[in-house]
């Protein structure tokens, strides 16, 4: 079992110090180096929580660190949602020195949540434990935890189902209770991509997104959904490509009885933001006809 030097204070593989020892070994002076400290900063690191948590598909990519002596820092804030707080995290492995950045989605527990897309996306999701369909129905606190949870665990398998199917989204690295970890859009600083709404773009970049928005919509109708909460908000521009992102809602186009409801306002809103910058578009109606087509 490998084991490294944190704070002072010797860990084994996965098992927390206890909180006393912690306190009765002092931290080295800061003059003395201690590697892993220098590498990631001084504070708030904690063992990464990989090795217990839900993992995203095979193949796993290269990049993500799959050690259970990880370290995981919080570099705070990346946005503050209605639903979710999404922050930055850095994981380090102090044993090759690698690093990666991931996003933390945390969807609100039941007192700090909003509810407002809850309601028609419910609907068909059922869960098999009456004591749940109940508590849900109801919005007890239970209730909220449960649909919180299923947020977290709904929007986790189904970027996960994308990402292997190639569609760009992050990949999904791990799920733990009501937060997901996904791999950080944005510079290797932790500059996130910004949104396709806040994206300084000419007018060429302007209709290369158009078309990578338009192919990311019709395979994700080949897939059969239609993403539910289609804006510029949800698009990150990263370098010369566009991942779709904030996908609990994803509309099953077949199963869910408003399908073609979500599917006619996901174009109409990716339509509209394009024609309105001078992108030569074509009609809503146009690109939800050619997302059925792809979905046949
Ligand atoms: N993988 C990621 N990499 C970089 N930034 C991300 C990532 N995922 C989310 N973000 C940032 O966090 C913001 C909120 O994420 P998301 O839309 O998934 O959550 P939300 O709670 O639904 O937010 P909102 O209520 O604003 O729609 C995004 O607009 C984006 O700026
Ligand atoms: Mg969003």
């Amino acid at each position: 079992m490998s084991r490294f030097r944190y704070e002072g204070v010797d860990h084994d593989d996965h098992v927390p110090p206890p909180r006393s020892a912690r306190r009765r070994r002092p931290r080295p002076p800061r003059d003395e180096p201690d590697p892993v400290v220098d590498a990631i900063g001084p504070t708030g690191a904690t063992l990464s929580t990989y090795v217990d948590a839900v993992h995203g598909p095979e193949p796993t990519p290269a990049w993500v660190i799959t050690s259970g002596a990880a370290l995981d820092v919080d570099r705070g804030p990346i946005k503050t949602g209605k639903e979710a707080d999404v922050h930055l995290v850095e994981r380090h492995d102090p044993h090759d020195g690698r690093r990666a950045l991931l996003a933390a989605k945390r969807y609100r527990d039941a007192d700090h949540r909003l509810f407002h897309r809850d309601v028609g996306y419910l609907e068909g999701r059922r869960t098999r434990r009456t004591r749940e369909t109940r508590a849900m129905a109801t919005r007890t606190d239970f209730g909220r935890r449960v649909i919180a949870q299923q947020w977290a665990t709904t929007e986790f398998d189904t970027i996960g189902r994308l990402w292997t199917r190639g569609i760009a989204v992050p990949y999904p690295v791990q799920l733990t209770g009501r937060e997901l970890l996904l791999e950080f859009i944005g510079t290797p600083d932790g500059t996130p991509a910004p949104r396709l709404a806040e994206a300084p773009l000419s007018d060429d970049e302007l209709s290369a997104r158009w078309e990578q928005c338009v192919d990311a919509v019709l395979a994700l109708g080949a897939a059969g959904y239609t993403h539910g909460d289609l804006s510029p908000y949800n698009i990150l521009v990263e370098d010369d490509r566009v991942v779709l992102i904030d996908l609990p809602q994803v509309v099953d186009l077949v199963v869910n009885p408003q399908g073609m409801e979500y599917l006619a306002r996901d174009c109409r809103n990716l339509c509209a933001w394009f024609a309105r910058r001078r992108v030569d578009t074509v009609e809503p109606e146009q690109l939800a006809s050619w997302v059925l087509a792809a979905g046949r």
